[in-house]
């Protein structure tokens, strides 16, 4: 079926190491941007030559930072995708928030739009940390942000976290883990800090102001990370993702299978019958309905995105999938020996990259590509 994802570009300040599509001219820019939003949203079914009404189970605010909204704009995006899509009863609908930019009243209002998912962006629960990456909260502010979350009502609460900022310990990170466990946090997103081109990181990265850990630190880091959730239950689904049993992500599950969606938004990307389209990362052009690419994915293009994803994530290779676009991946020399070695797992048709080697994932996937 298919899922939305919205974009909100509005951050109040940029984070030192992000490169994501976020502005901070939000006071001038909000209403006109929610108008054309809401313009992309009535017109998708020309755009993307689809019936109206089509069946949706998977809503994902995400951004910058979706909680900086007035709460009737974010009421005013749910109504419009109501109104041009059946949203199924049991959807999935998520909101990224940051922890500064909620209290308990935006929560509950949230709570009452039918929003059932929440993704906090803790990134850290150490002041020192926090600071660091020029983030608006601290360690308080990520903790009682969770507590209104659950007084609210909600159940299904994400939290991101960053795994590699300086200084950070095998143990640092595990007692974060631990403290928003007892605080009722069901899914953790741990992503690997990225250095991004034209990040004021980079630029401290390159003149040698900051020494981060090396890769071998992260990846002992997040490899302890993935021994102590699993020992808590939590599932790693998604090479950065983990779960309680049945909180998984829907809607990113979608991206990671190759299900159709569509993204509406500031610099949006859309999959839908296998054609690949993205939206401007400038206000003007997206206002214009401009788009900066539209392709179809040709057969290798979908080989390669099919084993790319699949072995990042536990739903793996389909072979009679790649064997249909003419690829017969258990021709593939190295296949066989990472079957041996216990690195790949094989049923009767899929491929499964085995969890513990998650951290060398992209080594394993060049060896099994065309
Ligand atoms: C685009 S942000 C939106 C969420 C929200 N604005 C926030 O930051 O709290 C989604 C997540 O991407 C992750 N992220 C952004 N830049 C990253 C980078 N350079 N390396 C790794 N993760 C990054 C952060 O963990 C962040 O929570
Ligand atoms: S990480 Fe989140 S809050 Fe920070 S700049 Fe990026 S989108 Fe904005």
């Amino acid at each position: 079926m298919l899922g939305i994802y919205v974009h909100v570009p509005f951050c109040e300040r940029k984070c030192i190491y992000c490169a994501f599509s976020s502005f901070m001219n939000k006071d001038t820019e909000e209403e006109n941007y929610i108008r054309y939003l809401i313009k992309e949203i009535e017109n998708s079914y020309k755009t993307y030559n689809i019936e109206k009404k089509q069946n949706v189970d998977t809503i994902y605010i995400g951004g910058g930072t979706p909680s900086i909204l007035k709460v009737e704009n974010v009421k005013k995006i749910l109504v419009a995708i109501q109104n041009n899509f059946n949203v199924t009863k049991d959807c999935e609908i998520t909101i990224e928030c940051n922890p500064n930019s909620v209290d308990y009243e935006k929560l509950k209002s949230y709570k009452k739009l039918g929003i059932n998912r929440i993704s906090f962006g803790i990134q850290s629960l150490n002041d020192e940390d926090l600071k660091f990456l020029n983030r608006l909260h601290n360690k308080n502010q990520a903790i009682e942000s969770i507590r209104m979350a659950k007084k609210a009502g909600f159940e299904n609460i994400s939290a991101d976290l960053l795994i590699g900022i300086p200084n950070q310990t095998v143990n640092s990170f595990t007692e974060q883990l631990k403290k928003l466990i007892e605080l009722g946090v069901k899914h953790f997103s741990c992503y690997m800090l990225q250095i991004e081109n034209g990040t004021p990181l980079e630029n401290m990265v390159k003149k040698h102001q900051i020494i981060l850990p090396t890769d071998d630190q992260s990846v002992e880091i997040y490899n302890n990370c993935a021994t102590f959730l699993k020992k808590l239950g939590f599932n790693r689904y998604e090479v950065s993702n983990f779960a309680l049993d049945g909180v998984e992500s829907k809607h990113n599950s979608k991206y990671w299978v190759g299900e159709d969606y569509i993204g509406f938004g500031l610099s949006a990307h859309s999959y839908i019958n296998k054609i690949r389209s993205a939206n401007p990362n400038n206000f003007e052009k997206y206002y214009k309905g401009e788009k900066t690419f539209t392709e179809k994915l040709s057969k290798e293009e979908l080989i390669e995105e099919h084993i790319m994803l699949g072995l990042r994530c536990k739903y793996g290779v389909d072979i009679e999938y790649l064997k249909n676009l003419g690829y017969n991946i258990e021709e593939n020399e190295n296949l066989t020996d990472f079957i041996d070695k216990n690195i790949i797992k094989k049923d009767k048709q899929r491929l499964f990259l085995n969890p513990d080697f998650y951290g060398v994932n992209n080594y394993i996937i060049l060896k099994l590509l065309p």
